[in-house]
């Protein structure tokens, strides 16, 4: 029998690791024939730690679990899946993994993250397989065709980047993978690293032979030590499959990769500012032209992807372009791995086809507020997404939905707020983030975001606040429109979306910060 407790951080966080540890204890001192496993997480945080275990009708899970229950789940008989204060049934059938669509997340959760016989039992290197029998345009095409948009904030279609960097003729071509995950409210790239590496390792290596690039970087966050490990080793692991290296699984292409971590900066995220870290220089933002795609890593031509974007194409080129261009609306295909958080009753990861509406997605599936208190505001796209009311709970979760309302769905992170919510403090909080975060490259981020902080700071004084409102407006618009990346261009969203449906927290009062 297989016992799985998971060695996602977010679980480890809640105790995984005292359970896991108790339950080989008792495995060891009641003799019995089972194994422990440690797996990714299913996405359910609010049950984590959460144990499954395989029996003969499937998975059954228990959560969330500490150490102290462990004896009495084996008491139980928990090994056949019988029923205990903490059992949810069988694992397939909890409506928040049920109602899910996980092509990218397919077996995260499910199997052993390092090996790769489970891996393939599950159809890993399926896609691989498939590519390896493919010219390089061929592959390129079925990205194009599949509809998918790079989905690390700023949707650009990946098969097009891809295209750019075949194009381009160059002695040496490089992936490099964006899994520097700043976003507050985001986990997924994390729980990919930790629960299934492999699927990440195979749209490396695709990308690689669909653009001519030998050689890949994976560069991450300090802040994430569990997912540098689990990926190191995983390329290690695959290494020695001959899934990386010469000749990979026999065929005439190389591909090797190496995982990088950055210090931590939020601006890191931002792909030439990574590029700079990565050739170990200062993270500074580089302008663009020239694209990364013509003159990236070392003034290589250079894909630079998000772990999602890349997780993504290995299903792609197993199960064809248009099987998943058949899910999502309008320009938004495929699907799309959601991440509930901040105030909020079922937080997790939870992957659909786009489409779903915002207030479905905040209410029906995340369960509204863990307060208990009213929705009041969420936030879309991390700290410089926008601010959005209930009033606009009918947008569906689509790129150019969210950009009509002046919004972005960014990394798909929402973070939700209840009623005690102070938006004009949330706007400070916004300015205060970019001035910190800020590379400093360009005036309109690295002034702009200390004027903004001062400015919001005079309207709770009470120093002529409907002039200070107006300059706010006027500082916004700078920033948005002459700025150099995304940082100091976005930081705008957050404050207007704030002015914008929240004015009457705009209010002369004492600002409670720390
Ligand atoms: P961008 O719109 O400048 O570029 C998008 C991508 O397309 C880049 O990789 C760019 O090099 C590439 N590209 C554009 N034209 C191309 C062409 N003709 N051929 C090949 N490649 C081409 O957006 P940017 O500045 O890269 O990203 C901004 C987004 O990042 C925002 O929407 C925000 O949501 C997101 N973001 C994500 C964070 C995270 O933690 N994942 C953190 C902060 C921001
Ligand atoms: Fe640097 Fe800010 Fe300018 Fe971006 S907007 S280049 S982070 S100063």
């Amino acid at each position: 029998v297989k016992i799985y407790v998971p060695l996602d951080s977010g679980a480890i966080a809640l105790g995984a690791d005292d359970v896991a540890s108790t339950v080989s204890g008792e495995i060891a001192k009641r003799g019995l024939d089972a194994k422990l496993v440690r797996n990714g997480s299913r996405g359910m945080y609010w049950l984590e730690p959460m144990i499954e275990v395989e029996t003969a009708n499937g998975r059954f899970a228990y959560g969330p679990v500490t150490p102290d229950d462990v004896a009495s789940l084996f008491d139980a008989g928990f090994m056949t899946g019988a029923s205990h204060d903490l059992a949810l049934g069988a694992t397939e059938e909890i409506p928040f993994l049920k109602k899910q669509t996980r092509l990218t997340f397919a077996r995260c959760g499910i199997i052993d993250p390092l090996s790769v016989e489970d891996y393939r039992a599950y159809e890993g290197f399926a896609g691989l397989d498939k590519a390896l029998k493919m010219k390089p345009a061929e592959i390129v095409k079925q990205v194009t065709d599949s509809g998918l948009r790079g989905r690390g904030g700023a949707g650009f279609p990946t098969g097009v980047k891809w295209n750019t960097v075949l194009g381009a003729k160059a002695d040496q071509k490089y992936i490099v993978c964006n899994a520097d995950e700043g976003d507050s409210g985001t986990f997924a790239d994390r729980m990919i690293m930790e629960g299934e590496p492999f699927v990440l390792i195979e749209g490396m290596i695709i990308a690689g032979i669909a653009t001519g690039a030998t050689k890949g970087y994976l560069y991450t966050r300090s802040e994430y030590p569990d997912a540098i490990r689990i990926m190191e080793e995983a390329v290690k692991v695959a290494r020695a499959a001959g899934i990386l290296g010469k000749n990979i699984l026999g065929s005439e292409y190389d591909f090797d990769m190496e995982v990088r971590t950055g210090a931590g900066a939020y601006v890191c995220g931002e792909e030439t500012s990574l590029l700079n870290s990565l050739e170990g220089k200062r993270g500074i933002v580089r302008a663009k032209p020239p694209l990364p795609a013509l003159e990236g890593f070392l003034g290589r031509p250079t894909v630079v992807n998000n772990v999602l974007s890349l997780a993504s194409v290995p299903i792609i080129m197993d199960k064809g372009a248009e099987f998943y261009r058949d899910f999502g609306m309008g320009h938004s295909r495929g699907t799309i791995p959601i991440q509930l958080a901040g105030n909020i009753r079922h937080g997790g990861l939870f992957e659909t086809a786009f489409g779903l509406t915002l207030g479905e997605l905040v209410d029906d599936i995340g369960g509204g507020t863990a307060t208990g208190r009213p929705v009041r505001a969420v936030q879309v796209g991390g700290p410089l997404g926008a601010y959005f009311p209930r009033d606009l709970f009918d947008t569906p979760f689509d790129y150019e939905e969210f950009a009509k309302r002046d919004g972005l769905i960014g990394h798909a992170g929402i973070v939700v707020f209840d009623d005690t919510v102070d938006l004009m403090k949330q706007a400070r909080f916004a300015m205060e983030f970019c001035a910190i975060e800020s590379c400093g490259k360009c005036t309109p981020c690295r002034i702009g975001a200390v004027r903004g902080v001062e400015t919001v700071d005079k309207i709770a004084k009470g120093e002529e606040p409907e002039a200070q409102i107006e300059l706010l407006h006027d500082l916004c618009d700078t920033m948005k429109f002459g700025s150099l990346c995304a940082l100091g261009g976005f930081t705008p969203y957050p404050v207007l979306s704030a002015l914008t449906h929240f004015p009457e927290d705009f209010k002369p009062r004492a600002l409670d910060i720390a």
